[in-house]
């Protein structure tokens, strides 16, 4: 039986009710805790594994994973090895809401009023990863969850940290294999696949930009050219906007050289709770209608999010 149709169980624990969705390498379903009763959500690897010592470090860096806590994480409850597929599953609580990529999908770009307080928070809960020397590494809007089981207090989580690992079966440059999207690299890990909180910070800030603007920092397309953009700091960022304060935050989020960037995710978050919402929307709205117009008459393929156009 499939084990992510409706009533398979997983690990003799997890009855599926129904599939939540699917991404680059995993299904993720809605389950029954026989255990305890709750439904949770299963995320269903699609790879299995063959117990090698590669593996062995996958579980010892989702057993780091599933000890950090946090009001903005999505932690781990349970994991290990489906006896009856071999797929590797992860047991996470079931989040009520939307992810970033979906609201941006709909909203094409978020007030930052709205979206700094989150971020913000967010951040924090990135920090705490780090600090349990994790590195999250495959940081995007799919990975972001805007949970709104409290409708008056919705929140940012950060899902799928210590997983990314997973799909790193070596190096980049011996595999041409990725354990991020390209299209949120950061240019350290494309050059050498090194990851550090720093390269995080990166990602997080290229996934507020985009929230910010309503389009990706880099456009789609062949992945050669989607690094060289981030090997090059081609940023799709409107330049007038490097004089405002949310201009310089991002611009030093986004240096191509770690070393620039902000020391740690909380101290990134820090320095955006400065920010006044109000003066980054008017920046925003000025630099960016420019931009677009300069974005929409240029010869390159657009598409993404910025089809919101
Ligand atoms: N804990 C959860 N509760 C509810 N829905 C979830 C949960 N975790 C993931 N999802 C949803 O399941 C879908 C698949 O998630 P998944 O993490 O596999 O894909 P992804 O992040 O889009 O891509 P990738 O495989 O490249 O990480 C997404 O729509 C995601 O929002
Ligand atoms: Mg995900």
């Amino acid at each position: 039986m499939d084990p992510t149709e409706t009533g398979a169980v997983i690990a003799h624990r997890y009855r599926v009710r129904c599939l939540l969705g699917a991404g680059g390498m995993a299904d993720v379903v809605a389950a029954d805790d026989l255990e305890t009763g709750e439904t949770v959500a299963v995320k269903l690897l699609r790879e299995p594994l063959e117990g090698t010592a590669m593996d062995r470090r996958v579980m010892q860096e989702l057993l780091a994973a599933a000890r950090v806590s946090h009001p903005n994480l999505v932690p781990i409850a349970d994991f290990g090895i489906a006896v009856e597929s071999r797929r590797l599953f992860i047991v996470m609580e079931l989040l009520v809401g939307e992810d970033l990529a979906g609201v941006l999908h709909r909203r094409g770009r978020v007030e930052p009023g709205w979206i700094l307080p989150l971020f913000c928070e967010a951040l924090d809960g990135l920090d705490e990863v780090h600090r349990s020397g994790i590195v999250h590494k495959d940081i995007k809007p799919a990975n972001l969850f805007l949970d709104r089981k409290s409708p008056e207090r919705p929140r940012l989580r950060v899902t799928d940290f210590g997983i990314a690992r997973h799909t790193q079966r070596a190096s980049i440059t011996q595999t041409g294999a990725f354990a991020c999207t390209p299209r949120y690299a950061a240019p350290e890990y494309i050059v050498d696949g090194e990851a550090t909180p720093a390269s995080d910070v990166y990602q997080m800030a290229l996934v507020l930009a985009e929230s910010l603007f309503g389009w990706a920092m880099v456009a789609g397309g062949p992945v050669f050219d989607v690094m060289n953009a981030h090997l090059r700091g081609q940023l799709r960022l409107p330049p007038g906007l490097f004089t405002s304060p949310i201009g310089k935050v991002l611009a030093r989020a986004l240096s191509r050289d770690p070393v620039h960037r902000f020391s740690s995710a909380r101290e990134f978050a820090a320095v955006l709770r400065g920010i006044d919402p109000e003066a980054a929307a008017a920046a925003i709205e000025l630099h960016g209608a420019m931009y677009r117009r300069d974005l929409v008459s240029m010869p390159m393929p657009l598409e993404g999010s910025v089809v919101a156009f």
